[in-house]
């Protein structure tokens, strides 16, 4: 599949003067959820973007922003993160040529993002703070001329994550009924409510939000003041839409749940959107589209309570102990 900012040129600040620095992102797959569309009284689909290169629906904008700031003629980027932006930044940046400076809370982020983030080369610097303490930081040292800001306050991350949207309406012929992600900053809300408007049909947006945004175990979304309250709120109301806000109980729930019915594990994070959507419009009939932001594999540190058991190479044994 062409890259994004390829499929998408018209609708993307991109010009013939802007390099092309892509790794496959978009593309992801749609997938209908049958036994949960049943349970649940939904036309239930799932948008797997962590099916992206670095796991996360970040590649999108970031796509779009490195290459942008290849073109001004930047030589470092810089983002504060929970972790996804930095393994997106640093992958995206080791393609460009351009250096990633990445600054994480220095505690809670789940490691497999850091590996990504060192493994790409990344320059990872660890906050004595929150993140969104680093976000303040981040956005100061952009005030220079030496770093390009990444985070989703550069406008071209927004602009590459709508076309999200747009692959849900060429696929699904129109748009669904509602729209559910996480909410953790508001970006991704944001990037959405553009890339259907652009469309010209705004589904309903359910966002789901960790109840107690400073602590959750859900640490993608561990961000206590969002950047894009305003913007992300505005959109929601405008489309008919709710915040939903969840215990870590309810989040970790619908992740297990998403898990077990359908095969799915996406990052417990992600789940916040199908928790949201539950209690939002479960038996509702409506078509719903549920995003899934991020791959399980970026934060197995999750007790599942599952407890594997030993058994001999004896067909026998094996036969009883599966029982
Ligand atoms: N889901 C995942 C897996 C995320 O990593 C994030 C944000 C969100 C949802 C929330 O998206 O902020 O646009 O509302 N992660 C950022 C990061 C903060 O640094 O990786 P949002």
């Amino acid at each position: 599949m062409p890259a994004l900012a390829v499929r998408f040129r018209d609708r993307l600040p991109v010009s013939d003067s802007t390099p092309l620095v892509s790794l496959g992102e978009g593309g992801t797959p749609l997938v209908h959820a049958p036994r949960l569309s049943e349970g649940l009284g939904l036309d239930l689909w799932f948008k797997v973007e962590g099916a992206n290169p670095t796991g996360s629906f970040k590649d999108r904008g970031m796509a779009i922003a490195v290459a942008r700031a290849l073109e001004a003629g930047a030589r470092t980027v810089v983002c504060a993160s929970t972790g996804n932006t930095a393994a997106s930044a640093a992958a995206y940046a080791a393609r460009a040529g351009l250096r990633a400076v990445v600054l994480v809370p220095a505690a809670g982020v789940a490691a497999p993002k850091l590996f990504q983030a060192v493994t790409a080369g990344a320059r990872l610097l660890e906050i004595r703070g929150s993140f969104d303490e680093a976000l303040d930081a981040a956005q100061e040292l952009a005030g220079d001329d030496e770093f390009v800001l990444v985070n989703s306050l550069n406008p071209d991350r927004i602009e590459g994550q709508k076309t999200a949207a747009f692959e849900i309406i060429e696929e699904l012929g129109a748009a669904p009924d509602v729209l559910a992600l996480p909410y953790g900053g508001g970006g991704n809300t944001c990037a959405y409510a553009r890339g259907f408007d652009e469309s010209g049909e705004l589904p309903r947006l359910v966002a789901g939000e960790a109840s107690d945004r400073a602590v959750t175990a859900a640490s993608a979304i561990r961000i206590a003041r969002p950047a894009h309250q305003a913007d992300a709120e505005a959109a929601i109301a405008r489309s008919g839409g709710t915040i939903v806000s969840l215990s870590d109980d309810e989040i970790r729930a619908a992740w297990r749940l998403l898990a077990e019915s359908e095969g799915i594990v996406a990052e417990l994070s992600s789940a916040a959107g199908l928790a949201a959507l539950i209690q939002e419009a479960g038996g509702s009939g409506l078509r719903a589209v549920c995003v899934l932001t991020g791959h399980g594999l970026k934060d197995p540190v999750i007790s599942t309570g599952v407890v594997a058991v030993q058994v001999d190479p004896d067909p026998d044994a094996i036969r009883e102990a599966a029982r």
